[in-house]
């Protein structure tokens, strides 16, 4: 059976350069498929907004909604570590709403981690959560809970002083005390250098090859999501389509009377039938 790794499995795995993979989940089903599939993580992320709810963003997302989805994804992976999103203002207010919030996920969810968005400006924050005892990771880059300030869905560092900031975000989110970080949307040379500056494990969406491992959102990689699809990302299948193309193929059945067929029906009893029909005098 598969072992849940810990945060020194992590670590080591950095060390020995081997990757890890992971995948976002927001349901019991999908969260089985990825640890059946052998992922190293789920991130039980705020993109659930859009993906799961259809929202334009993730800023409408609610703790209570993240708690929910964590609930259902622990119950089907758990011996996947598990890591939570903390959803906007859910740690922006202040550092005891951000301790309480992160205490939520743990405590009601079972989560192994949780992840915040945001560099300097949040490391009071992680430092508060990590010595409440619990494991936090940071997010830099492509922040889409600040998507307005950052002027959309876009990649960030491709210039020497955006890149020099995250650099230092990362800097200081290692030193707040965070066990990993997640670059989203920047570089590969920006991501090469976080990664090779840090200690802790440094992980891509988005941001190339030279990372300690790669995260993919589970309705992009089964090609699921509609909407658009970011650059970064690689559609393994068409999902979408084949649900759709499934689905027309049930309409169509059950309007032209091939669906329910015989073996998917219960039979009475023997002699019951006429034994019915006798009661209602047919
Ligand atoms: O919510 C999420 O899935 C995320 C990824 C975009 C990194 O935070």
């Amino acid at each position: 059976m598969k072992r849940k790794l810990s945060r020194f499995d992590l670590q080591k795995m950095k060390t020995e350069g081997e990757k890890a993979v992971w995948v976002t989940a927001y349901d019991f089903s999908t969260a089985q498929f990825a640890e059946n599939a052998g992922m190293d993580m789920i991130l039980v992320g705020d993109s659930l907004g859009m993906c799961v709810y259809g929202y334009e963003g993730t800023v409408p997302v609610t703790m209570d909604q993240c708690i929910c989805h964590c609930e259902a994804v622990r119950r089907a992976a758990r011996n996947t570590f598990i890591v939570g999103d903390m959803p906007f203002l859910s740690y922006q207010v202040s550092v005891e709403e951000a301790v309480r919030n992160a205490g939520r996920f743990h405590k009601e969810a079972g989560v192994d981690a949780i992840k915040l968005e945001g560099g300097i400006r949040v490391c009071p924050q992680i430092k508060s959560i990590a010595d409440g005892g619990m494991l936090v990771m940071g997010h830099i880059g492509l922040t889409p809970q600040s998507s307005g300030q950052l002027g959309g869905f876009k990649a960030q560092g491709r210039t020497a002083d955006t890149a020099m900031e995250l650099i230092r975000d990362a800097r200081a989110i290692q030193a707040a005390g965070a066990f990993a970080l997640l670059v989203e949307a920047v570089p590969p040379e920006v991501c090469k250098i976080i990664r090779d500056d840090l200690t802790i494990p440094v992980y891509s969406i988005g941001a190339g090859v030279d990372a300690d491992g790669q995260l993919m959102i589970c309705s992009d990689v089964l090609g699921i999501f509609q909407a658009f699809t970011p650059k970064f990302v690689k559609r393994y299948a068409e999902l979408g389509t084949q649900i759709e193309s499934v689905f027309k193929e049930y309409v169509a059945d059950v309007r032209e009377g091939r669906f329910p067929a015989d073996e998917h029906t219960y039979k009475m009893v023997e002699n019951e039938l006429p034994r019915l029909l006798e009661q209602l005098n047919r």
